[in-house]
């Protein structure tokens, strides 16, 4: 029996037909997600049709400086994409249970594969502002969870495993493209934080004891849910900053958006690369 999604608004699959009329019946096979000030990356889509967050029944809108607040479903590279240009924070006071509508409605769309983006601060000297992160394994220490409620069984097992849950297959594609184009792509562990604060010296210190070489304060939630849902996930974090006590530069949100400003070329590169790699591979239906 499928229990109803208790205190959960919106229906996946009400929102993607919503999205596939508005772009003609395509069917996108990635989904996108841009986190903050990697928002102008959903200007290379061509032929795009987009929604403002505001028009889909259930949709919080987002509040943060940076975040647009709309999906788009347009070409790159060949590939049919749909993109949400601004996310969900915990952070902006939502139920975490709300990450579930937005991340379902990929799923109901019929994406083989979800690339997620993040702003994040690096703990690692080498990889420093502006340099791309590939997210390899999470550390959730944002002392919640979106599928924390009553389980909805029609998308997924009460118990969800995260072993792989950044898809070693589509890991090893983004480094292979990266390589052809000359981008280091780092590899590392992204520790999840609530925020809205930045974190103490002390925490930092904390953290990369931990095994964290990149903080930040999204993606994990979004990635929770994907996986629940079946979805294949890649996520790649754009390094804005190195992380409190790390060097002279204070961290402030200004700081995150011009180290985003950076990254965005390189991400932009990559981004294009990986939605071509999908064009040139037979789809579900083939
Ligand atoms: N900490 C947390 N979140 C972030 C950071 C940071 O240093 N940079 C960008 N997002």
């Amino acid at each position: 029996m499928s229990l109803p999604s208790a205190g959960v608004p919106g229906d996946p699959a009400a929102v993607a037909a919503l999205l596939r009329e508005r772009a003609g019946g395509r069917t996108p096979r990635l989904g996108i997600v841009l986190g903050s000030g990697l928002g102008g990356l959903a200007d290379i889509l061509q032929e795009a049709v987009s929604v403002p967050y505001a028009e889909i029944p259930g949709f919080p809108t987002s509040t943060v400086a940076g975040h647009a607040g709309r999906f788009l479903v347009g070409e790159l590279e060949g590939t049919t994409v749909a993109c949400m240009q601004g996310r969900f924070h915990l952070y902006e006071g939502l139920a975490p249970a709300v990450i579930q509508l937005p991340i379902r409605t990929f799923a109901a769309l019929g994406v083989e594969a979800l690339l997620l983006t993040n702003a994040a601060g690096s703990l690692r000297a080498e990889a420093g502002p502006g340099s791309l992160m590939l997210i390899t394994d999470h550390i959730n220490l944002m002392g919640s969870n979106p599928l924390v409620g009553p389980n909805d069984d029609a998308w997924g097992e009460r118990f969800t495993g995260l072993e792989n849950a950044y898809d070693q297959a589509l890991r090893s594609r983004l480094l292979g493209l990266a390589a052809g184009l000359g981008i280091h792509l780092h590899e590392g562990v992204y520790c999840a934080l609530l925020g809205p604060v930045f974190e103490t010296p002390a925490e930092i210190r904390a953290y990369r004891i931990l095994g964290a070489d990149a903080v930040g304060m999204s993606t994990v939630p979004e990635v929770i849910v994907a996986r629940h849902a079946g979805l294949r996930v890649a996520a790649i974090s754009a390094i804005t900053n190195l992380a409190v006590g790390m060097s002279e530069v204070p961290v402030d949100h200004a700081q995150t958006l011009r180290g985003a400003a950076i990254a965005a070329a390189d991400l932009t590169r990559l981004v294009r690369a990986f939605a071509g790699s999908f064009a040139s591979e037979p789809g579900p239906g083939a």
